[in-house]
C-alpha cells in the first residue's frame, strides 16, 4: 500500500488480502448445478490438488432461498475480517481449509470442495488469538440479513459465536434448520431421529396418497382445456405438441392430437417419430379452432378485445371449481368430475424415459378423478391443512395470480395437488405434535425438516409449474426462479408420487443419507443434514448459534450497543428479489404443516413487535427492497440508511463491516455509498467475488453481465481532512487536490490488479468503479455544508478517468495498428485524460467505446466489437454524467435488437457519418467533443496532401476552436482511429474513389493501414 492508503494499526487481513483465485474458483463449483467446463475442472485440480465435487449435498438442498451465497466465500470473508493484516497468507489458507482440509474431504468423498473441508481448528485458534487476543468463541459474528444461512453456518463452523437475524419467517426456519439445530442437537441424535421420522413420513404418505397416482409416473403434463366459442369443441391448450421434449435420448417423445369433429373432443398419442399433424395455428394472442368445419379464430390470451379471453375463462372456471368444492362443500357429481377433466387435461405422463398419453388412459384419468372425490370427502379432516388464506394484495409477485381470479393460495393447485399437499401437511403436523410432546424443541426441530421436504415438492406441484422440455434432469422447472412475477404457461406440470422415491422420497433421500454415500444426492434434505450433524458433532457448539426473527433496521433493540466484532452481511440488492412475496407461497404451507409447533419454534426468538406466527402473511413493511429500479418511493434509500445506522450502533469501534453488494445502476450505488459514508464508515477495500451462477443475469446480451458481488469492507476509522475545499464548489476544488489525486491513483492501481486477478467482466468492472469511488470518497471528511454526492461524483469522475488513462497509453504504444512513440503517446494520453476529467460526454462515450473495442485487461483491440448490455450503458452513462438518452440524441450510440431477449448497444464512430442510417448532422455533432473528434478524424482521412498540408487545411477550417480544444479533440480522434477496425474506416466502402485515387492498385487492408497512418500523422500535428 502507498502513502495515501496507510493500513491502520489494527488493520485486518480483509483490508489487504483475500485468496481471490481459490475462493472464486471454489465458489463457481459450489453454486453451480452439475456440469463444469473442462478447463475449470483442470484448474481446480491444479489449484486444490483434488477433483472438484460438482454434485454433492449443499445447504440449498434444505429449502429454496433466493440469492444464496457460496459458503466458501462466506467463510474466507469472516475469517479474514478477524485475522490481523499481518497474518501469513499460507496460515490463512490452511485455516480456511485449503491443503490438508480439502484433501481429507476428497479422501472421504472421492472429490472435494471447500464446503466439505473442515476449517483447521488449530490454525483458526492461532490466528484469532494472535490477531485479537481472544479465542474464537469470544468473537461475535453477526449476519443481520442471514437468508439461506451461508454466512452464519460458516461462522459457526469456524468456531465463532454466531448471531443470525432475519425478517422473513421462512428464512428464519431455514436458518434454524441449517445452522442452529445441527449446532445444538448434532450430539443428541438430530440426524438419526430425523432419519427415522422421514422413513415413517414416506411410509404414511404412500398409504395416504399413493393410490391417486399411476405407478412409475415421474411427472404429468397437463393442458388447460378451453372451449371454442363458436363450435364448443374442447381444445387442450399446451405448447408441447409436436415434441414433448427435445432430448433425443427420451422415448415416445412426439405428441399428436387428433380432433374428432363429431364428438367435439380429441385423442392424444405419443410416438417415436414426429408425425405430420397440425399444431394449433396461432396469430399473436389468437388461435384457430382445430376442429374441422369450424376453424374460426378466437382470442386465447392477452388483454381481452371483447368479453373475456379463453384463458381468462379457464382461470375463472378453475377458481370457481376449486372454490365450490373446497369452500362451498359442493358434493362431487359426475358433472363436476367432467368439468375438472375438461379444465385440467391430463395429457402426457413420463414413466422412466418414455412419455405416454394419459388422456386416452382411463385408469390414469380415474385416479385423477378419485383425488377430487377424496378431497371433497375428506374436507373436514383436511380443513386445517388447506391454504385457504387470501393471496395478499401486497404480494406483487403473485399479482398475476390475483389478476386471474386466483384470490387464495389453494387455487394455485389442481385438486390432486391440493389433496396431496393437505394430506402431507397433516402427516407432518401430527408428527410434529407427537415429537414435540415428547422432546420439546428437539422434536419440533425434527418436524421442521419434514416440513421443508414437503415444501420442496409443492414447488413442483402447482398450476404454474413449468414443464421445461429442453432438459431431462431439470424436467420440471421451478415456478419460483428468475421470473419477476408468478408465470403461467399454456401447460403445467405435476410431480408423480409412485414410487415415492420420485417425489417425497427424493426430497428427503433417507436411503442415500443412511448409506453414508452422500455424494449420490440429487438434492435431498437428509444427506445435507447428515453432513451438517457430522460437522457439529463433538464441536461444543451447543450455545454457539442464535437465530432471531427480527428487523435489521432495528438491530440495536435486539443486540444492544457495540457488542459485535464482525458484521458479515449480504443485503437485498435493491429491486432484484422481493423476498417476502416469493416466500409467502411457502409460508402458506409451512404454517399449517408446522402449526402445532410454531409457538415453540418462534416464540423464544421472536423480536418483531407487530408480527407473529399466527399471521397468514409474512412481514413486508420494513423489508429493505424497492419495487422499481429508480427507487421512486425512496423506500430502499430510507431503510438502507436505517440499516447501516444500526450496523454502526451494534458494531464495536474496532469491529469490521463486510458488506456484500452489487448492482448495475448508479441509483443503487448512490444509496449504498451515502449510507456507508453517513454512518462514518471508511472503506479500505472493495473485493469482487464470484457468487452467481454464470447464467443468472445473462438473460440479455451475454458477454457483459454481472457475475460477481462486490464486497465492501467498512471500518470506523477517522477520516482525513481535505484542505481548502469550499462547500459550494467541492467538485472543482477536490479534483485538483494533491492528496485526493494520490488516493485515487493508488486505489485505482490496486483495483486494476484485483480486476485482473479476479478476471472481472466489463460489467463487473463497471460496478467495481462505483466501489472504488466509494473507497476513495469514504476516506475524506467533507467541509460542513457540503454534499456527499458531490464528493462521490468527483471520485467517480477521477476513478474512471484514471482507470482508462493507462489503457489509452498501452493501446497507443503497444497494441494499436499504428504504434506511437512513448513521448507522443504520453502527450496524446494527457489531452484525452484532461478531456475526460472536464467533459462528461467524452468520459461517457470513450469509456463505452473502449469497453466495446478493447480488452480491458490486455488492451488488445477486439476483432469483433462487444455489444453492450443496457444496464451497463446506463451505468457507465450515469457514472460519467452523460447518459444513454444523451448518447442517443447525438447518435453516439446505436441500439440493435439481438433477439427477443434484448438489445445491444454499439458506440458509433465513423459509422455515424458514413454507413447507411448514419445521419447525424454535422452541426449537431459539433456540439459535443466526441462528435467534433469524429469530424476531425474524417477530415484527417479525406483531406488531400501530406499530413502537414492536411493539418493546415483542417486548422484553417476549424478556426473557431481554440488550440487547446483542437488538440484535445484531435487526441480523442487518434485513440478512436487506433481502436477502430479496418472496415469501419468507412470510406473504403462508401467513398472508395477518393482514396483509391491516392493508392491505386493496393489491397484493402494495406489501404486501410495507409489511410489510417496518414490520418493519425495528420492529427498528431494538431496535438501539441
Ligand atoms: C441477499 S439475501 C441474503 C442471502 C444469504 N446471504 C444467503 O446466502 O442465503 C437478503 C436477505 O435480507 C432479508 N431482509 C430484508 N429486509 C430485512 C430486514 N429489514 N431485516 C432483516 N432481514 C431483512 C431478506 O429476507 C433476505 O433473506
Ligand atoms: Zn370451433
Amino acid at each position: 500500500m502507498g502513502e495515501g492508503l496507510r493500513l491502520e494499526k489494527n488493520g485486518r487481513l480483509v483490508e489487504d488480502f483475500l485468496p481471490l483465485k481459490e475462493t472464486n474458483l471454489d465458489a463457481v463449483v459450489e453454486v453451480g448445478f452439475k456440469g463444469l467446463e473442462k478447463e475449470k475442472r483442470q484448474e481446480y485440480l491444479k489449484v486444490f490438488k483434488v477433483k472438484p465435487m460438482v454434485v454433492g449435498p449443499r445447504i440449498r438442498n434444505l429449502h429454496t432461498w433466493f440469492a444464496r451465497r457460496p459458503c466458501s466465500t462466506s467463510r474466507v470473508l469472516t475469517l479474514s475480517s478477524v485475522a490481523s493484516a499481518t497474518t501469513a497468507h499460507d496460515v490463512l489458507l490452511e485455516a480456511f481449509g485449503v491443503g490438508k482440509g480439502i484433501s481429507v474431504a476428497a479422501r472421504s468423498y472421492g472429490s472435494g470442495l471447500l464446503f466439505y473441508a473442515k476449517p483447521n481448528r488449530v490454525s483458526v485458534e492461532k490466528i484469532v488469538n494472535e490477531s485479537v487476543k481472544k479465542s474464537p468463541t469470544e468473537v461475535t459474528v453477526l449476519d443481520p440479513m442471514a437468508g439461506g444461512g451461508s454466512i452464519p453456518l460458516e461462522s459457526a463452523r469456524l468456531g465463532f459465536r454466531t448471531v443470525a437475524v432475519e425478517y422473513n419467517p421462512v428464512a428464519y426456519l431455514i436458518l434454524r434448520a441449517g445452522v442452529e439445530f445441527p449446532a445444538k442437537y448434532a450430539d443428541s441424535g438430530l440426524f438419526e431421529e430425523t432419519l427415522k421420522a422421514s422413513k415413517e413420513f414416506v411410509r404414511k404418505a404412500r398409504e395416504e396418497i399413493g393410490r391417486y397416482y399411476g405407478e412409475g409416473a415421474k411427472r404429468y403434463i397437463f393442458a388447460r382445456g378451453v372451449r371454442c366459442p363458436f363450435c364448443n369443441g374442447l381444445i387442450p391448450i399446451q405448447g408441447v405438441e409436436p415434441a414433448v421434449t427435445k432430448v433425443p435420448r427420451l422415448k415416445q417423445r412426439f405428441l399428436k392430437i387428433t380432433y374428432d369433429k363429431e364428438e367435439k373432443s380429441f385423442s392424444a398419442q405419443t410416438t417415436d417419430k414426429p408425425m405430420l399433424s397440425g399444431t394449433i395455428a396461432k396469430r399473436g394472442n389468437n388461435i384457430r379452432c382445430p376442429y374441422e368445419g369450424c376453424g374460426k379464430w378466437f382470442q386465447l390470451r392477452g388483454q381481452a378485445k371483447s368479453g373475456t379471453t379463453a384463458f381468462d375463462q379457464w382461470f375463472h372456471d378453475h377458481a370457481q371449481l376449486m372454490g365450490s368444492v373446497v369452500e362451498g362443500f359442493t358434493p362431487v357429481t359426475s358433472e363436476i368430475e367432467e368439468k375438472m377433466l375438461n379444465l385440467h387435461i391430463p395429457l402426457v405422463k413420463q414413466v422412466g424415459n418414455s412419455f405416454y398419453s394419459v388422456w386416452d388412459d382411463d385408469a390414469e384419468k380415474g385416479k385423477f378423478v378419485d383425488s377430487l372425490r377424496a378431497l371433497s370427502n375428506e374436507l373436514l379432516e383436511l380443513q386445517n391443512y388447506i391454504p385457504l388464506d387470501e393471496i395478499s394484495s401486497d404480494n406483487v409477485w403473485a399479482g398475476t395470480a390475483r389478476s386471474k381470479n386466483l384470490s387464495k393460495w389453494y387455487m394455485l393447485y389442481n385438486p390432486r395437488q391440493l389433496l396431496a399437499i393437505a394430506k402431507l401437511s397433516k402427516i407432518v403436523a401430527e408428527t410434529a405434535e407427537e415429537l414435540a410432546s415428547k422432546n420439546g424443541e428437539f422434536g419440533a426441530a425434527v418436524a421442521t425438516y419434514l416440513a421443508l421436504a414437503l415444501d420442496k415438492i409443492i414447488d413442483y406441484n402447482t398450476i404454474a409449474t413449468h414443464w421445461q422440455g429442453t432438459g431431462f434432469k431439470t424436467g420440471i422447472a421451478h415456478t419460483l426462479r428468475g421470473e419477476s412475477t408468478l408465470d403461467f404457461r399454456k401447460e403445467y406440470c405435476e410431480m408423480g408420487f409412485l414410487p415415492p422415491e420420485l417425489s417425497l422420497g427424493w426430497a428427503l433421500e433417507s436411503d442415500i443419507a443412511e448409506s453414508g454415500s452422500i455424494t449420490k444426492t440429487t438434492g435431498g434434505v437428509l444427506p445435507v443434514l447428515r453432513f451438517l450433524c457430522d460437522e457439529f458433532k463433538d464441536a461444543n457448539a451447543k450455545e454457539r448459534v442464535n437465530v432471531y426473527l427480527g428487523d435489521a433496521t432495528q438491530l440495536s433493540n435486539i443486540l444492544g450497543l457495540k457488542n459485535i466484532d464482525v458484521i458479515n452481511v449480504d443485503p437485498p440488492y435493491f429491486e432484484q428479489v422481493i423476498y417476502s412475496d416469493r416466500s409467502e407461497f411457502f409460508w402458506a404451507i409451512l404454517r399449517r404443516a408446522l402449526a402445532p409447533v410454531l409457538e415453540l419454534l418462534f416464540k423464544p426468538n421472536l423480536k418483531l413487535t407487530n408480527w407473529n406466527w399466527t399471521s397468514p402473511t409474512v412481514p413486508r413493511e420494513r423489508e429493505v427492497v424497492t419495487y422499481d429500479k429508480q427507487d421512486t418511493q425512496g423506500r430502499f434509500s430510507k431503510f438502507f440508511k436505517e440499516f447501516m445506522n444500526e450496523n454502526s450502533k451494534v458494531l464495536k469501534d474496532d469491529g469490521v463491516l463486510t458488506l456484500w453488494f452489487t448492482h448495475p445502476t448508479a441509483e443503487a450505488w448512490h444509496v449504498v455509498s451515502e449510507s456507508i459514508y453517513e454512518n462514518k464508515f471508511v472503506v479500505p477495500k472493495v473485493w469482487p467475488l464470484q457468487t452467481e451462477m454464470k447464467t443468472r443475469y445473462k438473460k440479455q446480451v451475454n458477454i457483459i453481465a454481472q457475475e460477481m458481488s462486490l464486497v465492501i469492507i467498512g471500518r470506523k476509522y477517522p477520516r482525513q481532512k481535505l484542505l481548502e475545499v469550499s462547500p459550494q464548489d467541492v467538485k472543482n476544488s477536490v479534483i485538483e487536490n494533491p492528496l485526493f489525486k494520490k488516493v485515487v491513483e493508488e486505489t485505482v492501481e490496486d483495483t486494476r490488479k484485483i480486476i485482473i486477478e479476479a478476471n472481472a467482466s466489463p460489467a463487473d468492472t463497471a460496478a467495481l468503479m462505483f466501489g472504488t469511488a466509494l473507497s476513495v470518497a469514504s476516506r475524506f471528511e467533507l467541509p460542513i455544508g457540503a454534499k456527499f454526492s458531490d464528493l462521490y461524483d468527483t471520485a467517480i469522475t477521477a476513478v474512471v478517468s484514471k482507470y482508462v488513462q493507462p489503457l489509452i497509453y498501452k493501446v497507443l504504444t503497444e497494441t494499436a495498428p499504428l504504434k506511437i512513440d512513448p513521448t507522443t503517446s504520453q502527450k496524446i494520453e494527457k489531452h484525452i485524460t484532461q478531456g475526460m476529467l472536464t467533459d462528461p460526454a467524452t468520459r461517457s462515450y470513450l469509456t463505452l467505446w473502449l469497453i466495446s473495442r478493447v480488452d480491458l485487461a490486455t488492451a488488445k483491440i477486439r476483432q469483433e466489437p462487444l455489444g453492450l448490455h443496457f444496464d451497463l450503458v446506463q451505468t457507465v452513462g450515469k457514472l460519467c454524467g452523460f447518459g444513454l438518452d444523451n448518447l442517443k440524441q447525438y447518435e453516439l450510440i446505436q441500439e440493435r435488437t439481438i433477439d427477443k431477449a434484448g438489445k445491444a448497444y454499439h458506440p458509433q464512430f465513423l459509422e455515424m457519418l458514413t454507413l447507411a442510417g448514419g445521419k447525424a448532422s454535422l452541426d449537431k455533432l459539433k456540439e459535443v467533443a466526441p462528435g467534433t473528434a469524429t469530424i476531425l478524424a474524417r477530415s484527417a482521412l479525406t483531406e488531400s496532401g501530406d499530413p502537414t498540408t492536411r493539418a493546415k487545411t483542417i486548422k484553417a477550417k476549424m478556426s473557431m476552436a481554440s488550440d487547446r480544444e483542437l488538440a484535445s479533440n484531435a487526441a480523442l480522434a487518434i485513440i478512436l482511429l487506433e481502436t477502430t477496425r479496418d472496415q469501419d474506416l468507412g470510406y473504403r466502402i462508401t467513398d472508395k474513389t477518393k482514396i483509391s485515387g491516392y493508392f491505386p492498385g493496393m489491397d484493402e487492408s494495406e489501404m486501410a493501414r495507409l489511410i489510417r497512418e496518414l490520418a493519425i500523422k495528420t492529427l498528431t500535428q494538431l496535438v501539441f
